[in-house]
């Protein structure tokens, strides 16, 4: 039975090598006078934030910057770079950066143009107005925030990450060079791929898959399954980069439309509590996921299989479908990732109070294929330990 959706996404994406430097053209499309750029210190640290800016002094549009995103952001941060919007008055935001930053850009482009406190905005769909127009700029190839409608931040009173989606979130343009992602080190480029595989993969079996959906997802599968082990091996390959670039906008336009799964929803429950990276988690957890989702899909576990390269011709469903786990545990082994829990410094007593959190993720849980419930999710940890 088919269901009304919709399918929303950026409307305007520039790309190729070197694109930043059409930026100006593209701050004059928006009609902006006067630019607030939002990024964060390793960023201004790798020397890309000098690139953005000589390219922007070129233009004569008078800019501030804002660098003060920490990975994980705190609704604190929104705090501060409001004020810094508030002070300098901006008609065009900047986001530069990894999703942090991105998410940062996108939440302070409305709340300039929505009244506080942020705490309302929490949820689907809750910001009434549109915000300040919003070029956004990816400097890693994972999150796909650059077109998403989603900001994560992490709420540390009470130890949980919060997200307002909303289309007002959508950004004007998107500008993907991979000559900015090139001088990523290897351990980050693996998790931040990783990452874009997880939202392919989950966008791609979950029940609010659509047509639109799939083609993109099958096609990042693709990509980043032929891609991501080159730019791990050698960062400098610039093709490999673009793809990866390619790979993670991609899953993000169909993700943004379906959300994720049970990947992301224990990656939040277990990151809220011991803190660590978010495309490492989506990645250790996603082999353990696929083995219990696969039952309920096989067909596209199959599909994940071939874009691997794997021989699925000839065999039963269920091996068929198996064999797209064992291209991830291969992929996940040449990166060096570890996929057993005890390799995190997990304790086994926190396992109720995480399969708690990761059933409480309503907007991730009611997309994934297979009904889940605690006693899975503590099945799952168990079987994962070791
Ligand atoms: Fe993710």
């Amino acid at each position: 039975m088919s269901v009304i959706s919709s399918f929303n996404t950026v409307r305007r994406i520039v790309h190729g090598a070197g694109c930043i430097e059409k930026i100006g053209e593209e701050i004059r499309r928006c009609c902006g006078s006067r630019i607030l750029v939002i990024t964060d210190p390793g960023i201004k640290a790798a020397g890309v934030l000098d690139m953005l800016a000589r390219v922007l002094e070129k233009t004569g549009v008078p800019a501030s910057y804002f660098s003060d995103v920490e990975p994980d952001p705190k609704i604190e941060v929104v705090e501060r770079s409001l004020e810094a919007a508030r002070a300098f008055q901006p008609d065009i935001i900047i986001g530069l950066g990894g999703g942090s930053s991105l998410d940062i850009a996108k939440v302070t482009s409305v709340l300039l143009t929505n009244d506080g406190p942020i705490e309302k905005y929490f949820g689907m769909e809750l910001v009434p107005n549109p915000g300040l127009p919003l070029i956004l700029i990816p400097t890693t190839a994972g999150t796909g925030s650059e077109v998403t409608s989603i900001c994560v931040l992490s709420d540390t009173r009470n130890h949980v990450k919060k997200g307002i989606v909303s289309e007002h979130m959508y950004a004007r343009v998107v500008l993907l060079d991979p000559e900015l992602t090139a001088g990523l080190p290897p351990r980050i480029t693996a998790m931040t791929g990783m990452d874009a595989l997880v939202h392919a993969m989950e966008s791609f079996t979950g029940v609010r898959a659509t047509p639109f959906t799939d083609c993109l997802n099958q096609e990042a599968i693709r990509l980043i399954a032929s891609n991501l082990r080159i730019a791990f091996a050698n960062g400098a390959n610039l093709q490999a980069r673009e793809n990866m670039l390619y790979a993670s906008c991609i899953a993000g336009m169909a993700f943004s439309n379906t959300q994720n799964g049970l990947v992301h929803a224990l990656a939040l429950a277990i990151g809220g509590k011991y803190h660590l990276p978010h495309g490492l988690l989506t990645a250790f957890i996603c082999p353990w996921v696929m083995e219990f989702n696969m039952l309920a899909t096989p067909g596209k576990f199959i599909a994940i299989a071939r874009s691997f390269g794997e021989r699925t011709d000839g065999l039963p469903v269920m091996e068929a479908a198996r064999l797209s786990v064992k291209a991830v545990k291969s992929l996940l082994d040449d990166l060096s990732i570890s996929y057993t829990l005890k390799s995190y410094d997990i304790h086994r007593e926190s396992f109720p109070e995480i399969a708690k959190a990761t059933l409480s993720a309503v907007r991730l849980i009611s997309n994934n294929p297979r009904t889940v419930t605690e006693k899975d999710v503590v099945a799952l940890l168990e079987a994962n330990y070791e």
